[in-house]
Order: structure tokens, then C-alpha cells, then sequence
């Protein structure tokens, strides 16, 4: 279809030129965008050498523009859908909402396991802050506890020393929040969690301790 607009767009160049019985080194028409059809001359000075295409007319240019710009339009379309239809998902009562999971935090202690059997019962599993925004609004709520306590999330490295997996099995890959030095436990600390006294920040830890933990949920349409 682009391949089209192309060959119309060099047509329509042809006949102008054949028309006048000579090429207009510039605009043909009216000085406005939408109908001046330039010359190669004109296209090489407005766009210098990085062009690839040098038999590219402006109208082609034109009409791949509007094309990029129609397909902006209906992205952004998708977009605002996308992001109402978010907008209207539901977590269950007592749970923070962010994006379209929601999560739930613990009121009594668990060790890993007991945490991430308790997350599953409840339909879903240990919370994973893969990034940033997931992980500073998890953090952020962690306050609600009695001040340096520690939460355990869903990130462990159980099925293999030194590689870390997450709750759905993709490993820890890019972005992470380890404090200064860990994860330092070797096979005696397999479970991640956010540790009160480093700030909130990662630590490793024997999966055995018994401490709050976050769940998460996908949020539900109403
Ligand atoms: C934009 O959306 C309209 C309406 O759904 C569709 O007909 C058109 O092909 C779309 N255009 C592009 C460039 O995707
Ligand atoms: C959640 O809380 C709202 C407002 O307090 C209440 O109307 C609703 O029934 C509650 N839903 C559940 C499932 O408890």
C-alpha cells in the first residue's frame, strides 16, 4: 500500500512535467502544503543527504505524513481505550490498585512459603516489582507496618543458586533494587524481600523467616 502511494505520488509527478513540457524546479501549484509538488532539487535542499530516496516527491512525502499522522491518531485512540478500560478494572476492597493488578498486604507474617500459599489461595500470587513505578508504590505503602519492618515479594532463587525468578518464572532481568552488596546470602538466603532498615530496598534472606508479605491480583472487570 505504501509501494502505491509511491508510484501514484511519482505518476502524478510525470504528469505535471509532461503537462508543462518541461519540469517545474519548484512549486507548481498554489504556495500552500498540501498542493506544491517540488522538484528532487527542492526535496535534496530541504532534506539534505540523509535522505535515501532522492526521486521522492513532496506530494509522496505529503502522503506518507498524513499517513504517519492518521496512524498517531489511532494510537493514541487505542491508547486512551486502553487506558479507560484500566481505569474502570476493580481490585477487591483493601487493596491498592495500580494499573490493572491489585495488591494486598498482609496483616499477619508468614515465612516464604506459608506467603506465597496464602497470595495463591487468594487467586493470585507474592507480588513481583518488576519496575520502578511497580516497585515505589509497593514501597510507599510499606509504612503501614511498624516502622524497619520487612515484606517479602515474589523473587527467589530456590531453583538455582545465584539466579533470581520471579513468581510467573521469568527471571530477573534488567531492572532491580538490590541494597548496596546484595543479594549476599548465597544458598542460605533464596527469598527476596524489601528490608526495612536498607530503606526498602532488596535484600536476600532464609526463605524460613517469618514476616509480612504482598500479594497481588490481576483487577477484575466490574
Ligand atoms: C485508522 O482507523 C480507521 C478507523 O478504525 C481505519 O479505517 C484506518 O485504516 C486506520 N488507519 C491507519 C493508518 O491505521
Ligand atoms: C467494598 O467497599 C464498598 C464501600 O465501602 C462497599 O460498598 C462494597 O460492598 C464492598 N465490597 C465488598 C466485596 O466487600
Amino acid at each position: 500500500m505504501r509501494m502505491n502511494v509511491v508510484i501514484v505520488a511519482a505518476a502524478v509527478l510525470m504528469l505535471t512535467i509532461q503537462t508543462s513540457g518541461q519540469p517545474t524546479w519548484g512549486c507548481s501549484g498554489p504556495r500552500t502544503e498540501e498542493k506544491c509538488v517540488c522538484s528532487p532539487v527542492i526535496h535534496v535542499h530541504n532534506y539534505g543527504d540523509k535522505q535515501e530516496d532522492s526521486s521522492d516527491t513532496g506530494t509522496s512525502q505529503d502522503v506518507r505524513l498524513a499517513e504517519l499522522e492518521e496512524q498517531v491518531r489511532n494510537l493514541t485512540e487505542e491508547v486512551a481505550l486502553l487506558k479507560q478500560g484500566r481505569e474502570n478494572l476493580v481490585c477487591p476492597n483493601g487493596s491498592v490498585k495500580f494499573q490493572d493488578r491489585c495488591f494486598s498486604f498482609s496483616t499477619d507474617t508468614k515465612n516464604y512459603a506459608g506467603a506465597r500459599s496464602a497470595c495463591q489461595a487468594a487467586g493470585g500470587h507474592l507480588a513481583m516489582p518488576k519496575d520502578q513505578a511497580t516497585n515505589d508504590i509497593l514501597r510507599n505503602q510499606l509504612t503501614r507496618y511498624p516502622s524497619g519492618s520487612d515484606a517479602w515479594f515474589g523473587l527467589t532463587d530456590l531453583a538455582q543458586e545465584g539466579t533470581f525468578v520471579w513468581e510467573d518464572g521469568t527471571p530477573l532481568t534488567g531492572w532491580s533494587n538490590w541494597y548496596p552488596g546484595e543479594p549476599n546470602g548465597g544458598s542460605a538466603e533464596s527469598c527476596a524481600h524489601w528490608h526495612g532498615s536498607y530503606g526498602y530496598k532488596w535484600n536476600d534472606r532464609r526463605c524460613s523467616h517469618s514476616q509480612y508479605y504482598v500479594c497481588e491480583v490481576s483487577a477484575a472487570v466490574p
